[in-house]
């Protein structure tokens, strides 16, 4: 069986064993609170036992909708932002060809409602005319701007396309089972829709159909997905001692620095396919610990490219910072350096080597200048980049989540502080609500 690593060896010449060991009470109860909901915002806990309960039902309607919009379709646009998005962004980009959405791949995946971009929105639209394109509109609260803004606009043009009949059958909605200005819209012109649970928030949302619509959409196994989150759902369930459960370990660790100081947490992939991995974890952990003045600073970078920019801080700038290195174990497929008689670049040294190879030491060399240069290391090894792993890489961050929220003393479900803009905006745009 794959299953993803954890090694926090690399931490131990900045926190002790020992300190981090003292969590151990600590993070069994906030895991056992988890499970036993007694803990803040413990009316947001449906995703704790998601994957288990997911059904062959619910995946086969998933799948049926899925299908039936890669038959219809050429484009699929997804609109939603935050946790409505970024789930099935990740794991598209994660599995997906890097190039596929420059070839004659059907359907063609794409993203509106993340921003309230002019000038994308024209772009978007003229990119679909002349082409079938179906809708998916995900809002749990079905009230937010951004994606009700691309939703109105994209309706309308499907509609001038295709006549108000057929748009119906190319748009699905994923929303509340009852309250939003979507569920009413979707009810109304009966488009095929998908409940976002109550108890499950945004952030923590994408393997319900949030996120595993789109992946589907997207051809890519969501069976697979879910096996690899009930995988690690077990492995990190109460009463898995606390030196084994990954999560509660990563959660006392990234606790433990935070009290020494480091008050950011870089995320570093070596693979370009992790950047929305990490666009979705730095959402998962930002939103639900950063309140109450607290709360570790998400960051995240594409190595080695930003070796070649961000490097220079993270080796030397103020030492408030801790790496936790995403690393992809086997690459999919292999390159080898081949030899030239010239060598005029050099390369012959590596001649007969992979790239991946190349990559790895890249790597193992990042680590250690970051490492004797004051920056701890966490690092987490996923056997391969599949839909097995990913699911696993889902939960494993969703459950340690959850942990270190409880630890750092807030409520890692709510989410009070992104109301503040929306205010401010609301009262600039004379709206009546
Ligand atoms: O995690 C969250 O709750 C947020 O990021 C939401 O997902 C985001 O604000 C979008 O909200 P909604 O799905 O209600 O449109």
């Amino acid at each position: 069986m794959q299953s993803i690593v954890l090694d926090i060896s690399k931490v131990f010449g900045f926190i002790s064993e020992e300190q981090i060991f003292n969590q151990t009470e600590a993070a069994e109860t906030a895991n056992a609170k988890l499970e036993n909901g007694s803990g803040k915002g413990n009316d947001f806990l449906g995703w704790l036992h998601l994957p288990s309960s997911t059904t062959e039902t619910v995946l086969d309607e998933i799948l049926n909708t899925a299908n039936n919009l890669r038959a219809q379709c050429e484009t699929v646009v997804i609109v939603g932002i935050g946790g409505s998005y970024l789930g099935a962004k990740a794991a598209i980009d994660a599995i997906s060809g890097s190039f596929d959405n420059l070839s004659n791949k059907k359907p063609l995946v794409v993203y509106a409602g993340h921003h309230i971009g002019e000038d994308y929105l024209y772009e978007l639209s003229e990119f679909l005319k002349g082409k079938s394109f179906g809708i998916i509109n995900i809002s749990k609260s079905g009230t937010t701007t951004e994606p009700a803004l691309a939703f109105r606009l994209l309706k309308k043009q499907l509609e001038n396309a295709v006549g108000v009949e057929d748009a119906r059958k190319r748009i699905v909605a994923i929303t509340d089972k009852e309250r939003g200005a979507l569920r009413t819209l979707a009810n109304r012109e009966g488009y095929k829709t998908f409940v976002i649970p109550d108890n499950v928030g945004g952030r923590f949302s994408v393997l319900t159909p949030v996120g595993l619509l789109p992946i589907a959409v997207a051809g890519i196994d969501i069976r697979q997905l879910i096996a690899g989150a009930v995988e690690m759902e077990k492995a990190t369930e109460t009463g898995i001692p606390f030196k084994e459960n990954p999560a509660a370990l990563y959660a006392a660790v990234r606790n433990e620095l935070y009290k020494h100081g480091k008050k950011i947490e870089i995320l570093a992939n070596f693979n370009p396919k992790l950047h929305y991995v990490a666009e979705w974890w730095k959402q998962l952990y930002g939103e639900s610990e950063g309140k109450e003045n607290k709360g570790i600073f998400t960051a995240a970078v594409d190595f080695t490219t930003d070796l070649h920019s961000m490097g220079q801080w993270i080796q030397e700038g103020e030492r408030s910072i801790f790496e936790t290195v995403l690393s992809v174990a086997r690459s999919r497929y292999t390159v080898e350096v081949h030899k030239e008689d010239a060598d005029l670049d050099g390369l012959n040294y590596l001649s007969g080597k992979r790239v991946d190879y190349i990559n790895k030491m890249a790597e193992l060399g990042t680590m250690q200048a970051h490492v004797d240069g004051g920056v701890p290391n966490i690092r987490i090894e996923i056997p391969e980049l599949n839909e097995y792993c990913l699911g696993q890489l889902f939960y494993f961050f969703e459950r340690a989540c959850g942990i270190s929220g409880y630890l750092l003393g807030v409520n890692p479900f709510d989410q009070p502080g992104v109301e503040a803009y929306k205010k401010n905006m609301f009262a600039l745009l004379g709206t009546k609500n």
